[in-house]
Parts: structure tokens; sequence; C-alpha cells
């Protein structure tokens, strides 16, 4: 069993996430790091096309294109498309101005990260813009299987990133592009003690899982992704349980910091006067 069945739930991408205030400011702080020199681009992991879908609305761009695994993903997605995977890009090296990978990476198991990584290397003539959530603490949304048991992230991301792995994302070889510049968007609050209770009370039973929720290893699914599957047109989320809403009322009891949810990095092959719009 494998991840498939998580990457193709209707449910995710007909959802509406990227009108959160969220993803409009992730979205214009995407924009503003690319070069006005840029004539063609590629987006990697595209999903439903929030990036590539807004650039052709928008932006005035000779080619835009997106990649992804899910064909779920991609029958929302306006520009020119490909189902691919990361770790093996149906394009020539150096074919894109820019390649991008926004909120990908952290989704990649180690075999085809550290070649998804050469990939976008190869295919990118001059720029890589690259996003992912900022210092995230993996272990605090851990979910476990109630048929085998197996414990995973809700959100299926399986490494987390601070600036020193932006810095050396790429790695020391000598083609290899440059960090130029960095932003940070959006927020996220962090519970002080949350991990804690959360396994107090995993302590006494399973913890609910998201609607969702598909177990990357043996392929349970939550009720919702089974109905969504056989009726796509019906996509509304069930409400909140009465045990997320008590943990949404737990939550609001705890103290509590904030920090950025997402760092944008912006990187070339060589040292450029990246001329941004
Ligand atoms: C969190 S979504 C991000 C979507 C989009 N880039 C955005 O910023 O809204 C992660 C995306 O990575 C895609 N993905 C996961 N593994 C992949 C792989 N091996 N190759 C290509 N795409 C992949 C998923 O299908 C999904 O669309
Ligand atoms: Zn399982």
């Amino acid at each position: 069993m494998s991840d498939k069945q998580y990457y193709e739930n209707d449910r995710i991408w007909a959802s509406g996430f990227e009108h959160s205030l969220d993803e409009i400011e992730r979205l214009r702080a995407i924009k503003s790091l690319i070069a006005k020199e840029v004539t063609s681009l590629l987006d990697v992991g595209c999903g439903n096309g929030h990036f590539v879908n807004s650039m052709l609305r928008t932006e005035p761009i000779g080619r835009v294109c997106g990649v992804d695994r899910s064909r779920s993903a991609l029958s929302l997605v306006k520009t020119e498309k490909y189902e691919a995977s990361a770790d093996n890009l149906p394009f020539k090296d150096n074919e894109f101005d820019l390649v991008c990978a926004f909120e990908v990476l952290e989704h990649l198991p180690i075999a085809i990260y550290e070649q998804a990584i050469r990939e976008i290397t190869r295919v990118a003539k001059k720029h890589v813009l690259i996003s992912v959530p900022f210092q995230e603490n993996i272990r605090s949304e851990l979910i476990s299987c109630p048929k085998c048991f197996c414990a995973f992230n809700r959100s299926y991301h399986l490494r987390s990133f601070d600036s020193n792995t932006i810095e050396g994302l790429f790695g020391d070889s000598n083609n290899k592009p440059l960090l130029q510049e960095t932003k940070f968007c959006g927020t996220v609050r962090n519970y002080w003690g949350l991990s804690w209770l959360k396994r107090l009370v995993a302590g006494f039973r399973t913890p609910t899982l998201p609607p969702n929720a598909v177990c990357p290893h043996c392929g349970y699914a939550s009720k919702q992704v089974e109905r969504s599957a056989e009726h796509a047109e019906e996509l509304t989320l069930d409400p909140p349980s009465t045990s997320q809403r008590v943990g949404q009322l737990l939550r609001g009891m705890l103290p509590s910091s904030t920090q950025a949810r997402w760092v944008i990095a912006h990187y070339t092959f060589d040292q450029v006067d990246s001329n941004l719009q």
C-alpha cells in the first residue's frame, strides 16, 4: 500500500484552502521573488494549480507548466500540465528559466527526495524557488492508524526545515543553485505542553483520524475519504467531532507563541542582480 490514495483525495483539492489569508499572503510573497527576466517556469508538485493558474491569469510569462503525481489535483490545473513524479521529470536539461516546488519537499521520502533535488537542479536554467513549512514540529501532529497502529504526521510531512537546511538544500556540488534571498510568511501558533497533553489523552484511546486521513502503511481510510471517492460531487466536510471540539477548547487554555509558518527561498545558479518585480 502506498500514499497514493491520500494525494488522489478530491476532498483536499476542492476544499478551497487557497482562499485563506495565509495562502493569499504566501502566493503574493512567492510572486514577489520571481525575476522579471523569467519567461518559462515549471511548478513541481503544483497541486490543484493554486500558483500556476494564478500566474496564467495575472502574469505575462511565455510558458507556465505544472507537474504533479496526483491526477485528481491536475484535473483542476488550467496550464500545460504533466502527471509525473518529482524524481523523474519529463523535461530536458535547463528547460525552464525558473523551477518551483512549493510545499512539496517535506512530503518526499528519502529516496525520492534526493533525486527530486537533482531533477529540479537539472531542468532549471537560472532560478529555483522553494517554499516549505519553517521549523515545523512534525511530532506534535502525529496520528496513529486504528488498524495497523502506524504513526504518521497528519499532513504526511516527513521532514522539517530550518535556516541551515534551507541554506544547504542543494548540497555542495559545483553546479548548485546558491541561496539569494528568503521570505517568511503566514503564522503558526505553538501551544506549550500540547504534545504532552495529546500523549496523555492518546494513552487512553486512539486519536481520531482527521477527515482526509489515509494510512500510508496499510491504506486504512477514514469514512469521509471512502465516501468522497464514491460521491466525488458531494464534497462537504463533516462538522468537527466532539473530541476535536474538546481539543480546540483545550488549546485555547494553553499558553502559546507564534512564528512564521513558511519560508520561501530564492536560489540562482550564479550571483545575479535579481531584478525583482
Ligand atoms: C501540500 S501540496 C502543495 C501543492 C502546491 N504546490 C501548493 O503550494 O499549493 C503537496 C503536493 O505535492 C505533490 N506530490 C507529493 N509527492 C510528489 C511526487 N513524488 N512527485 C510530484 N508531486 C508530488 C502532491 O500530489 C501535492 O500536490
Ligand atoms: Zn494503517
